[in-house]
């Protein structure tokens, strides 16, 4: 049962990311905090997992021996076992490190929607296999592993019998699902499985690689009617000369290619990107490539970060060329441009009709509800909560940073 404050809790389990610098130095200042904790309620049980937990193994039962136990993503389907002989624990009992890679992926059963949210996530594939050079995930996430079709099936019609209409399916590099083993479908064949179970109003998936984006794929844009017009499709940088050194797999050019490619397909499919600024050897020549490639595209919405080196990349060898200040400034100056262009892609939404999955609550304002319109864009809108999972119609009256306004057209008819 979950609480709502750690002093309450019985178990704690700290979820890491080693993605950048920043999320991992956030774990031990957060572990800190339950030392005390612990020491008032001698039968409390924390344990850290994630990508943190692979990297620093070892280390972290050195710097918080308070901590029950450390396991990494692939021991995951294991913490059942973890959590039972912390639970047990004698005067015999020592802190377990598990970080073995045996992994595979269990079918979830039991209470999966969380909180009446309508939306689910459905892992697919774990791993990466490509090595971008400053990219931590391929040394603490393994090799690509793809899950059975079956397994994924059956997970989704759960998570249907459960409430859930909106599926996203999950891996590091969903294109390439099934790429390893003859005896699984491809991607895009998943993606006609998925669809087709029975109450799944509304697919998606992330993350796509460009290199890996191919027609059989973008098709299903325009031939799966749940199939939601949205991709994340992470560019890095607009310079082929720094993608080179990232070790993409694909030029400036052959982004654009795939882009206009994909939009000629599916006109007005939604767009998002990431962005990473201050590589080490980035020219601000770069940089300009980075920003032209961004008016050219015209992304909805970007997420766009400093270069940060993370352990055993092959870009921490790099010799890094830039201050952190100047690093930063060139953040800035990515979002500016962003910020402009997304509100201008937002504004070609007003006036229209939209299609919204109703979430939940909103946040900034309890009176509102808020949802997502297959693009992917977030809408708030005055509403009853008995609206909550149903897809209905909103007019869009404003485009904001980010977000929509509206209003539903006839809330009674639609509830009905
Ligand atoms: N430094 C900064 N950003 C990174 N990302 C991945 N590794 C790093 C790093 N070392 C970003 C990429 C990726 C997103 C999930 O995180 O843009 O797409
Ligand atoms: Fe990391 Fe994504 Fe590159 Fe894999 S494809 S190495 S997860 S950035």
């Amino acid at each position: 049962v979950e609480v709502a404050s750690p002093e309450e809790a019985d178990l704690i389990l700290v979820n890491t990311c080693s993605i950048r610098e920043k999320p991992e130095n956030k774990v031990y200042s957060l572990l800190g905090r339950f030392k005390s904790l612990k020491k008032r309620h001698p039968g409390l049980i924390i344990g850290v997992g994630g990508c943190v937990a692979q990297q620093e193994g070892e280390t972290i039962l050195k710097r918080a021996p308070y901590v029950d136990f450390v396991f990494g993503p692939q021991g995951l389907y294991r913490l059942p076992e973890l959590v039972a002989a912390a639970q047990s624990r004698n005067q015999g009992y020592r802190s377990q490190l598990d970080l073995s890679r045996d992994f595979h992926i269990p079918l979830v059963k039991g209470d999966l929607s969380s909180k009446g949210d309508p939306r689910a996530f459905v892992t697919i594939m774990t791993g990466c296999d490509n090595f971008c050079t400053y990219c931590v995930v391929p040394y603490v996430r393994g090799r690509e592993i793809s899950r059975p079709p079956t397994d994924i099936v059956s997970e989704v019609r759960h998570l249907v019998d459960q409430g859930v209409s909106e599926i996203t399916l999950l891996g590091q590099n969903v294109n390439s699902y099934g790429r390893k083993d003859p005896e699984l479908p491809s991607f895009a064949e998943l993606l006609d499985m998925v669809a087709e179970v029975e109450g799944v109003k509304r697919v998606r998936f992330t993350t796509s690689h460009p290199r890996d984006m191919d027609q059989e794929v973008m098709r299903r844009f325009r031939d799966i009617p749940q199939l939601c017009e949205h991709l994340h499709l992470p560019v890095q940088s607009g310079s082929t000369r720094i993608l080179k050194a990232m070790n993409r797999g694909y030029s400036r050019e052959e982004y654009l290619e795939k882009v206009a490619m994909l939009r000629e397909i599916c006109p007005g499919i939604a767009l998002t990107t990431d962005i990473i600024v201050g590589f080490p050897g980035e020219t601000t020549r770069d940089l300009e490539d980075t920003l032209s490639l961004l008016e050219e595209v015209r992304f909805d919405q970007i997420f766009a970060f400093v270069y940060s080196p993370r352990p055993m990349t092959r870009a921490a060898n790099m010799t890094e060329s830039l201050t952190p200040g100047e690093k930063s400034q060139r953040l800035s100056k990515v979002l500016e441009l962003q910020r402009r262009i997304g509100l201008e892609q937002f504004s070609r939404y007003e006036g229209a009709n939209a299609e919204v999955l109703v979430d939940g609550i909103s946040k900034g304002d309890p009176g509102e509800l808020t949802g997502h319109t297959r693009g992917n864009h977030v809408v708030n809108f005055p509403g009853e909560p008995d609206l909550i999972g149903r897809i209905v119609t909103v007019y869009i009256e404003k485009a904001c940073h980010h977000s929509l306004r509206g209003k539903i057209l006839d809330q009674r008819k639609q509830a009905a």
